[in-house]
């Protein structure tokens, strides 16, 4: 994390608590700490909780947490200089012009890529509405787009050619370096340069933040290939984290919790102008864990509607089963009339559409529906067997327990079968791996409990090291506590008080489990006492694991003699004194 006086003024003259309350003002006074529904997940028992004497923040629901920069960052979508320069106006603390001290040669070549996008976006808008747009003008109607819908969405026209852009570029005076770290431009073979976007329509990819990341193209042409381009991923744009529609659409995800995931642009685009204005969509990829994991963070109510095709109903699936694995929910709705939600909305409106995400099923109701749709007779046995064993597959994905029990009671009465049959069948399909969610909220486990009681208590008042000062890293059996404690030993006393923060930036992997032991409610009082005890029962388990070590090696040199000696007198005192 940056630091510089800047930055230790702004920490200074601000105080956590003011800075999460204006984003949250149901923060409330719970103990030493506040608490509140977290804003980066949806919940109802709060497990957002603000630590004012750490200055920090941690939710034990979703894992998020940091410190006051980390946090606006976090809510806003925003760098860290851009937090910086919003906390320092709240301070009154001098910022500077993106100076320096806060920004790191990579946040400085972010933002430059961000205004060249910004341009770009602002002259494909142009050029749509020039004589070179008109073609793309008359789709973008046919496709009964109104005006104020393509400004929202920023669209806008990549003319042919192939050098429109570059020179627009050259003109303002951009680098053709960052154009082509942007993906804007692209070379080809023998080192020519062409715009990567010609005779297209453009979508502009924004951020959460509402940033121009990346652009999506479409061709007019029905013959011109690929009908859809995405710009390659640079510093700014990942595909597998990226949602289209996703700024526009947070707003009412927060408010009610619900998400509708569509196929793609122009069905997000044309939801929006219906008011279904919570849609998004991934962009021509499969959905991936992810998006699974940032969707879980917003929505727990997420509807999953793909085009009512053979490939849509596939996908729609995949990607339900993606959500699955990560530990969601979801449900799966379908049109049924062989549209594009884009083509349903302009045909029945936006009452008829939102019947059908009424409609929607869990994942294995959706596709048992599927199999009994436009069925006349019913199945015979070996049909049964054949559409239980691939519905099976979707069971066995499932890692709750009650719905797995749930849906199998569901197979047997659909088809008319024996629950037990079912339950059999299942067993024999091959098991699925440990899903990947649920581990890493198991994480902080990984610790056993006394050296993370002990790494804790450390954490918050990182004055025990002086107990502490019988034990060494060595004693610790876990890897990630013994590093941490190494770190704790050399912290230096006067960065005591932000203990967490100073470690949390040293391992960035594991921040949200030292932020999490470090706001965590361990109990008031008696802290001296349990921290001497537990000192002590650490070093009697380190000792013994040593001697077990010792004792099992073929022979003992004399240093190891020695050492095994002494071990077992101070097992010996360690034992007498507790
Ligand atoms: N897609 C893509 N590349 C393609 C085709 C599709 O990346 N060659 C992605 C796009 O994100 C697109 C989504 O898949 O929005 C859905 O594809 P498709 O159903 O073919 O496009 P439509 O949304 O129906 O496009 P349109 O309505 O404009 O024909
Ligand atoms: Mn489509």
């Amino acid at each position: 994390m940056s630091s510089s006086p800047v930055i230790e003024a702004i920490r200074e003259k601000l105080d956590i608590v003011d800075v999460v309350r204006e984003y949250v003002p149901a923060l409330k006074k719970a103990g030493r700490n506040h608490k509140a529904p977290c804003p980066f997940h949806n919940e109802k028992t709060p497990s957002f909780t603000v630590s004012p004497d750490k200055q920090i923040f941690y939710c034990f629901g979703c894992n998020e947490g940091g410190d006051m920069f980390t946090f606006v960052m976090k809510i806003e979508g925003l760098t860290f200089p851009e937090a910086a320069r919003k906390l320092a106006l709240k301070a009154g603390v001098e910022y500077g012009e993106e100076r320096s001290h806060a920004m790191t040669e990579a946040d400085r070549e972010r933002l430059e890529l961000k205004k060249l996008l910004t341009a770009a976006a602002e002259f494909y808008h142009k050029q749509l509405f020039s004589e070179a747009g008109e073609k793309a003008r008359l789709y973008l109607g046919e496709r009964r787009l109104n005006k104020a819908t393509v400004e929202r969405f920023g669209l806008g026209w990549a003319p042919h050619g192939g050098s429109a852009l570059i020179d627009e570029m050259k003109a303002k005076g951009w680098s053709r370096d960052l154009a082509q770290k942007a993906g804007l431009i692209s070379e080809r073979e023998g080192g020519l340069v062409v715009d990567t976007f010609r005779g297209r329509i453009i979508f502009p990819i924004r951020n959460q933040a509402g940033e121009t990341v990346a652009f999506g193209g479409r061709v007019l042409d029905p013959e011109a290939q690929p009908k859809y381009l995405n710009s390659p991923e640079t510093i700014l744009f990942s595909k597998r984290r990226t949602l289209y529609g996703i700024h526009a659409a947070l707003p009412q995800i927060r408010k009610t919790g619900k998400l509708l995931l569509l196929e793609g642009y122009m069905d997000v685009i044309g939801a929006h102008q219906h008011g279904v204005d919570w849609a998004v969509a991934p962009l021509g990829t499969a959905l991936t864990s992810e998006h699974a994991g940032f969707i879980g963070r917003y929505a727990k109510n997420t509807v999953v509607m793909f085009d009512d095709d053979r490939a849509g109903i596939q996908a729609s699936v995949r990607a339900a089963e993606i959500f699955m694995e990560a530990g969601m929910y979801v449900r799966l709705a379908n049109l049924g009339t062989g549209q594009d939600p884009d083509e349903f909305l302009n045909e029945y409106g936006r009452d008829a559409f939102e019947v059908k995400l009424e409609q929607a099923s869990d994942p294995l109701e959706f596709r048992v529906n599927l199999f009994f749709k436009n069925r006349t007779t019913p199945p015979g046995s070996q049909e049964k067997a054949q559409a239980i064993a691939l519905l099976l597959e979707t069971v066995s994905k499932q890692p709750d327990e009650i719905l797995k029990s749930e849906w199998v009671k569901t197979i047997a009465s659909r088809f008319g079968v024996q629950e037990d049959s079912v339950l059999k069948q299942l067993k024999k399909a091959p098991e699925v791996r440990e899903n990947k969610g649920r581990t890493a909220a198991a994480a902080p486990k990984e610790i056993p409990a006394l050296e993370r009681g002990i790494i804790q208590l450390l954490l918050r008042d990182p004055s025990f090291l002086e107990k502490a000062s019988l034990l060494a890293p060595e004693d610790f059996s876990s890897p990630l506590a013994r590093e941490l404690f190494a770190a704790l030993l050399v912290l230096d006393p006067a960065a005591r008080p932000k203990a967490a923060s100073a470690l949390a930036a040293q391992f960035p992997e594991s921040a949200s489990l030292i932020m999490g032991l470090a706001v965590a409610d361990i109990g008031e009082g008696g802290d001296a006492q349990n921290a001497v005890r537990a000192v002590r029962m650490l070093k009697r388990k380190a000792s013994e694991r040593r001697i077990k070590e010792l004792k099992g090696a073929a022979s003992m040199t004399p240093q190891q003699l020695e050492e095994y000696s002494r071990l077992m007198a101070e097992l010996k005192s360690l034992a007498k004194d507790l």
